[in-house]
């Protein structure tokens, strides 16, 4: 018997596909929603996009580093699972407040940049410039932690791998390192279980006097601040 398909048995061939598509798309979906509570799926925007939730579990988010305001803090432009979108392109967008995560880093301060008429600590700017050069259009890792009451985000940044540099880089170490932030000693402070690190390299950028600690006498930034709360 010649193999030719009858009408009916084209329609229930038809009919089979489409429930093996149904099927697909339910299993297909399913794992994406389970996926979708470890690694985000859709872009996190901004703070005002990250829930309660996402801080309880500790959430981590990925994505590149627009721009550095201040020597502890940076905007995050968050990279979802599924996006294509290539660094260059992302990195010559225009970007409002709105687009971008604000950052405030994990366990450190360093020294103040002027503001509101309030001058600058010494070495403010050489740990500005220090963090735009390490970070700026970088890829990282961002654990959150809590939200402060600035609309920023605490959270521990990691510097993720590169060909040349195949290890992560957790960027309050770093700068910490670099000599440009002390421990941040205030009561909301979120340490992420670096406290015991973070004291071992301040205490040893102090003894090789590297960065704000070449300073005979250094007024921490927690102190300074106190100062001109008033
Ligand atoms: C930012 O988003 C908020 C809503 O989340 C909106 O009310 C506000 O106008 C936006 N601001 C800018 C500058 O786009
Ligand atoms: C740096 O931060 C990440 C979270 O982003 C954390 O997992 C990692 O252990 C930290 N590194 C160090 C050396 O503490």
């Amino acid at each position: 018997m010649a193999m030719t398909w009858s009408k009916e048995d084209k329609r229930g061939a038809g009919e089979a596909v489409k429930a093996a598509g149904f099927v697909g798309i339910g299993v297909a979906s399913a794992f994406l929603g389970i996926l979708a509570h470890k690694v985000f799926i859709r872009r996190v925007r901004n703070v005002d996009m990250i829930t309660a939730s996402m801080i309880d579990k500790q959430a981590r988010v990925r994505g590149l580093v627009t721009r550095v305001g201040d020597g502890d803090n940076f905007r995050l432009y968050h990279t979802p699972l599924l996006s294509f979108t290539q660094r260059r392109a992302i990195l010559g967008r225009k970007m409002t407040a709105n687009d971008t995560i604000h950052v405030r880093l994990a366990g450190v301060d360093a020294p103040e940049t002027a503001h509101f008429g309030k001058p600058a600590q010494p070495y403010a700017n050489e740990a500005l410039e220090w963090l735009r050069k390490t970070i700026t259009g970088e890829k990282v890792s961002v654990k959150l932690l809590r939200k402060d009451r600035y609309g920023r985000v605490v959270g521990n940044a990691q510097l993720l791998a590169k060909w040349y540099r195949p290890w992560r880089k957790n960027v309050s170490m770093e700068l910490t390192k670099a000599g440009y932030g002390s421990i941040y000693a205030q009561d909301d402070a979120e340490y992420d279980g670096m406290l015991d690190r973070l004291r071992k390299v301040e205490s040893d950028a102090r003894r090789k006097k590297r960065g704000m600690w070449k300073q005979k006498k250094v007024e921490l930034p927690a102190d300074y601040k106190s100062k001109y709360r008033g």
